[in-house]
């Protein structure tokens, strides 16, 4: 039988909650990957060192062993530097929403006017503290991305030494800024490596697979395929599994966001292997991150195994990305 072996695999972008919420999702990150970025879009969001401390207790009470290693990030505000300096040993990066683009990020940052983040984000370059952007306009939803693109080279520009991680990109136009600025850096999900517009609404509206930024197009999964299955040494995986109750999806009004942490790892090693390129996966899914974010997580080996699961049909009221249906590859033993 065909297996894969992952050492210390690494989720770079997960929403863990808080509450019953984290108490349910938090263990099945827990399970199968050495660490998370931690998104602070709480509400109220991560926005001070007392806030940082007592989530990162909070999630370690909700994990049932400690293998696991939460990242921690907060909430960017234009901060100054004596604050990011009492908080900097307590964080591995701070989250830029634009105001209002997702789900809780009604706190985030309303203008781009760089002189105005001047101090905030030249103090985060000086500390080495990496800026991680969801990149989105609030344009038309297909081309909101592609319209950041302006302000990621502004800001890359602008901070040289600042390492500036695209979030989730789904487009061409991230994928190219990677080879272009130095300081660029990206997340790419599973769900983006798998979806396009089509298996969302092209059939029947499939509010499971929504989520922001929104799926796109064929050249686009094309070229974000390209750089994943190469690991490129700038992209990292980063799940963006983002888990909300199942009454908030399959509702009138669909809140955005895909639950696939419990599947990440399997769907992974199924695109991987489609595409004969099983050999990259180990850089994709930890070594590059571990490299760009410069973090040595504890051990922990991961075997798959290419056999049908049944992926169930929800875990505790949150319903995974794929509920219900058979997917190829299954977790065989975690050390
Ligand atoms: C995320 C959430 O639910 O917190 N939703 C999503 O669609 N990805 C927020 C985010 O990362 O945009
Ligand atoms: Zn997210």
């Amino acid at each position: 039988m065909k297996t894969q072996t992952l050492l210390m695999p690494l989720d770079m972008h997960l929403h863990l909650r808080d509450a019953v919420m984290l108490e349910n999702v938090a263990p099945l990150s827990a399970y199968s990957f050495s660490g998370a970025i931690v998104m602070p879009n709480l509400v109220p969001p991560v926005e001070n060192r007392a806030d940082v401390i007592a989530y990162k207790e909070r999630i370690m009470a909700a994990v049932p062993n400690d293998y696991f290693e939460p990242y921690m990030t907060l909430f960017y505000k234009n901060y100054d530097k004596a604050f990011l300096e009492s908080v900097a040993d307590d964080i591995t990066a701070i989250k830029l929403y634009p105001a209002g683009i997702t789900t809780n990020s009604e706190g985030g940052v309303s203008s781009f006017d760089i002189e105005e983040m001047r101090p905030t984000l030249q103090a985060m370059s000086d500390m080495e503290i990496p800026l991680c952007v969801h990149g989105e306009t609030d344009g038309f939803v297909m081309d909101r991305e592609a319209e950041f693109m302006s302000i990621y080279e502004l800001l890359a520009t602008n901070f040289p030494k600042l390492k500036i991680i695209m979030e989730h990109i789904t487009t061409k136009e991230a994928v190219d800024m990677l080879d272009k600025f130095e300081n660029l850096y990206a997340t790419i999900t599973v769900h983006h490596l798998i979806l396009t517009l089509d298996d969302v609404v092209g059939g029947m509206m499939m509010p499971h697979l929504f989520c922001k930024p929104i799926a796109k197009r064929p050249e686009d999964l094309d070229a974000l395929l390209t750089v994943a299955l190469a690991a490129h040494p700038k992209v990292m995986f980063g799940s963006d599994s983002a888990p909300h109750p199942q009454h908030k999806k399959e509702s009138c009004g669909c809140a955005a966001g895909i639950f696939t942490a419990p599947i990440a790892l399997q769907l992974l090693c199924e695109i991987f292997e489609q595409y004969d390129k099983l050999n990259n996966l180990q850089a994709f899914v930890s070594d590059n991150a571990q490299n760009i974010y410069g973090i040595c997580p504890e051990f922990k080996e991961v075997v798959l195994e290419k056999r049908p699961f049944v992926v169930p049909a929800n875990y505790s009221g949150v319903v995974p990305m794929y509920a219900g249906e058979t997917i190829n590859w299954a977790i065989e033993s975690i050390d």
